[in-house]
């Protein structure tokens, strides 16, 4: 794979994202769930123009084409917390290390702006990703669709260093 740049994702890049999105679950996530659960549970990926308009969802480049996104989202209601949101890598590029990038880049973010505790509820085809990047799990549970599936999905947390360690 070429040279990889992380960059802070434009509201213009709002309608490739979602392409990439349909494009990365139809195709990665097809060995865990049934295609109508894969389909259904399009309605779960939500808040991605909040992330943009917030700064905070970012974006992997390779030779102009973006290739991966990821983010966070500061949890307002708990100090020193923060939500990693909206992971989804382009399927030919998958496993060289772009969702790996991409949340070096959120967790250096986190650190700066104090997070200390990140969590996130990974799909069973992000699960192995999260746990090789130190999460754990806490819970599994059954995310119930407008279609009537249910959508199995896992709840991780992750303790990260505080951000003087990584001046
Ligand atoms: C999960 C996802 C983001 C991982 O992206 P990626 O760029 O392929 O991940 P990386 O290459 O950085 O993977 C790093 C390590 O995580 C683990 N890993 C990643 N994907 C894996 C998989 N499908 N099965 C097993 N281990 C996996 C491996 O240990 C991998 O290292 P290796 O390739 O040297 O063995 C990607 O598969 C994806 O977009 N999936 C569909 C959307 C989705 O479910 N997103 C998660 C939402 S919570």
């Amino acid at each position: 794979m070429n040279h990889l740049t992380i960059q802070t994702a434009g509201i213009e890049n709002l309608p490739y994202l979602r392409k990439l999105i349909s494009h990365s679950v139809r195709q990665l996530q097809r060995d865990y769930y049934a295609p109508p659960q894969i389909h259904a549970a399009l309605e779960l990926i939500t808040g991605l123009e909040d992330l943009i308009l917030a700064g905070s969802l970012l974006v992997a480049v390779v030779d102009g084409e973006i290739v991966g996104c990821g983010g966070w989202k500061i949890d307002l209601s708990v100090s020193g917390s923060a939500e990693i949101r909206s992971f989804f890598v382009n399927p030919h590029f998958a496993r060289n290390g772009v969702a790996t990038t991409i949340l070096s880049a959120c967790e250096t973010a986190c650190r700066r702006l104090g997070v200390r505790r990140l969590y996130l509820s990974a799909t069973l085809s992000g699960e192995q990703f999260y746990t090789k990047r130190g999460f754990s799990e806490r819970e599994r549970y059954q995310q119930h669709l407008s279609t009537g599936d249910d959508f199995e999905l896992v709840r991780m947390t992750k303790n990260i260093e505080r951000a003087e360690n990584f001046a």
